[in-house]
C-alpha cells in the first residue's frame, strides 16, 4: 500500500455524521458507487477506534480490501496496565496506518515531540506505517526526535498539517505546501508527504500536482462519502 503513488487517507476524527454503525455502512455503500480501484492510488479510511473492527469486516463483506484502515492515534505504552489506552500490538492486522502527533491532540492531549516519538516507536515495531503529522512550528525539533530514537525516517509517512488551515475551510497556497512539503522531505528523507488541511474536491488535484506532495490527509471533507470519492479520483486525472 505504501508503495503506491498518491495515498488519500481520511481521517474521520469525532465527527457524528460517522461514529455509528449504520452511519459507516452508508459510507461505505455510497463511497464505493463512485470509487474506482487504481494502482497508482492507495485510500486509507481511519475511524474512531470503536469503527475499527466492524469496518474491517465491512470492507471484506464488500470485496474493498483495497481501501486500508488506520487509527488516528496510539497509547505511547505498550500493552499492559494503562487504563482507557489503545497500543499498538491491540490493533495489530486491524490497522495498517497510525496518525500521529496531530496537531488537535498536540492542543487537547497534550502531546509533545518525545511522546509522538515514543508512539511512532510503538507503531513501527507493531508493524503498523506512521503517518506523523507536523506543523511548521515543530517540523526540526520533532523530527530531530525522530533521529535521536534511531527511527528510520524512510518508513514514515509525514503529514504537513499547517493548524490554521485544519477545519476552516482556509487551505494553504498550493506555493506554500509544496514548499514546505519539500522541507519536510529534505529533513526527513521520506518520499511520503501529505499535506492536510482544509483539502476539498475542487482543490485536491492541485496539492497533488506538486512534486514534494505524494498524497492528501481530509478531516471534514472525508466524511461526506460522494466529495471524498472526488478527491480520491482527482489523484487519477
Ligand atoms: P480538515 O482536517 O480537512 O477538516 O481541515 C484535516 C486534518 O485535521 O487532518
Amino acid at each position: 500500500m505504501v508503495d503506491k503513488e498518491f495515498l488519500i487517507v481520511a481521517n474521520w476524527k469525532a465527527y457524528d455524521k460517522v461514529a455509528r454503525q449504520e452511519q459507516t455502512s452508508a459510507w461505505l455503500e455510497r463511497f464505493l458507487v463512485q470509487f474506482s480501484q487504481s494502482p497508482k492510488v492507495g485510500v486509507v479510511i481511519c475511524p474512531p477506534y470503536h469503527l475499527l473492527l466492524f469496518l474491517r469486516w465491512l470492507l471484506e463483506k464488500n470485496s474493498a480490501s483495497a481501501i486500508s484502515l488506520g487509527v488516528q492515534d496510539l497509547s505511547q505504552f505498550s500493552a499492559g496496565a494503562h487504563t482507557g489506552e489503545v497500543s499498538a500490538e491491540m490493533v495489530q492486522g486491524l490497522a495498517e496506518f497510525a496518525i500521529l502527533g496531530h496537531s488537535e491532540r498536540r492542543r487537547e492531549a497534550g502531546e509533545t515531540d518525545e511522546r509522538v516519538t515514543a508512539k511512532v516507536k510503538n507503531a513501527l515495531g507493531a508493524g503498523i506505517i506512521p503517518i506523523v503529522c507536523l506543523d511548521e512550528a515543530y517540523i526540526s525539533s520533532q523530527i530531530e526526535d525522530l533521529k535521536k530514537a534511531g527511527l528510520s525516517l524512510a518508513e514514515m509517512v509525514f503529514a504537513y498539517e499547517p493548524v490554521a488551515a485544519i477545519g476552516t475551510g482556509k487551505p494553504e497556497t498550493v506555493e506554500s505546501a509544496q514548499k514546505v512539503a519539500g522541507e519536510v522531505k529534505r529533513q526527513s528523507g521520506s518520499r511520503r508527504i501529505l499535506y492536510g488541511g482544509s483539502v476539498a474536491a475542487q482543490n485536491a488535484h492541485h496539492y497533488l500536482a506538486q512534486e514534494a506532495i505524494s498524497g492528501l490527509l481530509v478531516g471534514g471533507a472525508s466524511t461526506d462519502p460522494a466529495e471524498f470519492a472526488r478527491i480520491v479520483a482527482s489523484a487519477n486525472l
